[in-house]
């Protein structure tokens, strides 16, 4: 698969600004929308686009992931997530985002061993861990811990080092898996457990997160195969704002780690991942009797204070996201198995109900987004709230690696630098501080 997008047969597009008649070349996609190659408009025209939040606007080519917004698909490297979540696990579909192909047996037991031999993590991270206040947002701690694991592998920070780039992939996959569960533990005063290479990522991520030291593990099948289809459908979704600050921040020839712990930032806000935890407490507010259900849906509509409802809408989606859907029947499953009944999940099947046949959703084409239902199914795992952004984060992590690796890879890829429309003051004649304010 070529990464730089190739120009189309069709014919460019024709531009007239003042006495500037630009042709602008056609780049072609595989799928989905292809691009028109706008550098003759400041070539020629001293012009520059301007497209606030990105609306419009490529900042490059991937052949990862497509998802087609409006008929609600998601697929990587040309394969449907649903399929992907009904037959894959989560380190199957790590190696095919990030290598491009699916991995035959020996190719995927080899790589999960390889995966699995490096989760142990310094002893230095239990000190680390330790020494952030109670309290503090485990979106932080991860970040800081993704930076503090440059410090350990110097041997792996090259940009341009294949063997480097190797032991880099490898290695942010494992340990962040094992560090998701000391962040878990640390903010709780539990001990920190010690990975166990025989088991499985996922069974061995939930083992390190929930298990009581020396006493046999039997983790709940239908709990551990729930949780490897979220981390599957979280594992990449183009070019969305952690992504794109993986790559911005990587165009500058910055290390994998450093610009992945970019990434885990900038997925912290609430508009992005960290909406799971926000759409929890929006339920647990509703079901305190802060609100009710018609009461808050009226203050969405009104746009009070900002108010919306979390986990709803998507810049892409304009139909339901396909992991939604996904997540809602793991939702299921996992309550029922659990014998867990909740009553937060009534309230969120209902607002959705409502949300669905009212106009003000319709119009604006906002469904339910990956975040709505997730945060449920960790919260019956026994995660808190403060822990959903995090596993997402984990989720992720393919993704990014993959777009970085991709980035570095692309002839086309520059530094990334934005132009600016600037409005401030033309000039102004400098006063010393003793001539001010008369
Ligand atoms: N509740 C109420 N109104 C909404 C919502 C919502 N969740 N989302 C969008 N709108 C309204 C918005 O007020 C605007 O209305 P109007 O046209 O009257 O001004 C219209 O819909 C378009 O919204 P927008 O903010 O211009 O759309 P956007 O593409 O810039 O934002 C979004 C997308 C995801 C940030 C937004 O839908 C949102 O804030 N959703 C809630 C937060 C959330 O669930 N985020 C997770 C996104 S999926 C996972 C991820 O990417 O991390």
């Amino acid at each position: 698969m070529p990464i730089t997008a190739p120009p189309t047969e069709a014919a460019p597009a024709r531009l007239s600004v003042g006495s500037c008649d630009l042709m602008l070349p056609q780049v072609e996609a595989t799928a989905g929308h292809g691009g028109l190659v706008v550098a003759a408009l400041r070539e020629q025209a001293d012009l520059v686009t301007y497209d606030p939040g990105f609306m419009n606007t490529a900042a490059t080519a991937s052949a990862i992931t497509f998802v087609d917004g409006k008929r609600g698909i998601l697929r990587y490297r040309g394969y449907p997530i649903e399929a992907l979540a009904e037959h894959a696990t989560f380190l199957e579909v790590a190696y095919l985002l990030i290598y491009g192909e699916l991995p035959d047996a020996a190719t995927l037991a080899d790589f999960s061993e390889k995966v699995n031999r490096h989760t142990l993590v310094p002893e230095q991270f239990r000190g680390f861990l330790a020494a952030f206040p109670r309290g503090g947002h485990p979106m932080s701690m991860m970040a800081s811990t993704m930076n503090a694991l440059a410090t350990f592998y110097p041997e792996a920070l090259n940009p341009h080092d294949p063997e480097a780039i190797a032991a880099a992939t490898v290695l942010i996959l494992a340990k962040m898996r094992t560090i998701t569960s000391y962040i878990h533990r640390s903010m709780r005063d539990e001990p920190l457990l010690y990975p166990d290479y025989a088991r499985g990522y996922v069974e061995d991520l939930l083992r390190m997160t929930f298990g009581v030291p020396y006493q046999q593990w039997n983790g709940n099948p239908v709990t551990a195969a729930a949780m490897d289809k979220l981390l599957i459908l979280q594992a990449d979704h183009e070019q969305n704002c952690s992504t794109s600050t993986v790559r911005l921040v990587g165009s500058a020839h910055t290390n994998l780690f450093s610009s992945v712990a970019a990434g885990i930032n900038a997925l912290s806000g609430p508009l992005h991942g960290g909406a799971n935890e926000s759409a929890l407490a929006m339920l647990e507010r509703i079901r305190s009797g802060g609100d009710s259900v018609a009461v808050f849906m009226r203050k969405v509509k009104d746009k009070e204070d900002g108010v919306r409802l979390m986990g709803f809408g998507h810049r892409v989606y304009k139909s339901y996201d396909p992991r939604a859907a996904i997540i809602k029947e793991h939702a299921h499953a996992v309550l029922d198995s659990l014998d867990a009944r909740d009553e937060l999940f009534d309230i969120a099947l209902g607002l959705e109900e409502i949300a669905l046949s009212d106009d003000y959703f319709i119009e604006r084409r906002l469904y339910p987004n990956v975040d709505f239902y997730s945060g449920l199914i960790y919260r019956a795992i026994g995660y808190s709230p403060a822990m959903f952004t995090p596993l997402f984060a984990l989720a992720r992590m393919p993704g990014w690696i993959a777009q970085w690796r991709e980035m570095m890879r692309d002839p086309a890829t520059r530094i990334g630098r934005p132009h600016q429309i600037y409005t401030g003051h033309i000039l102004r004649e400098f006063v010393p501080l003793a001539g001010r304010g008369d």
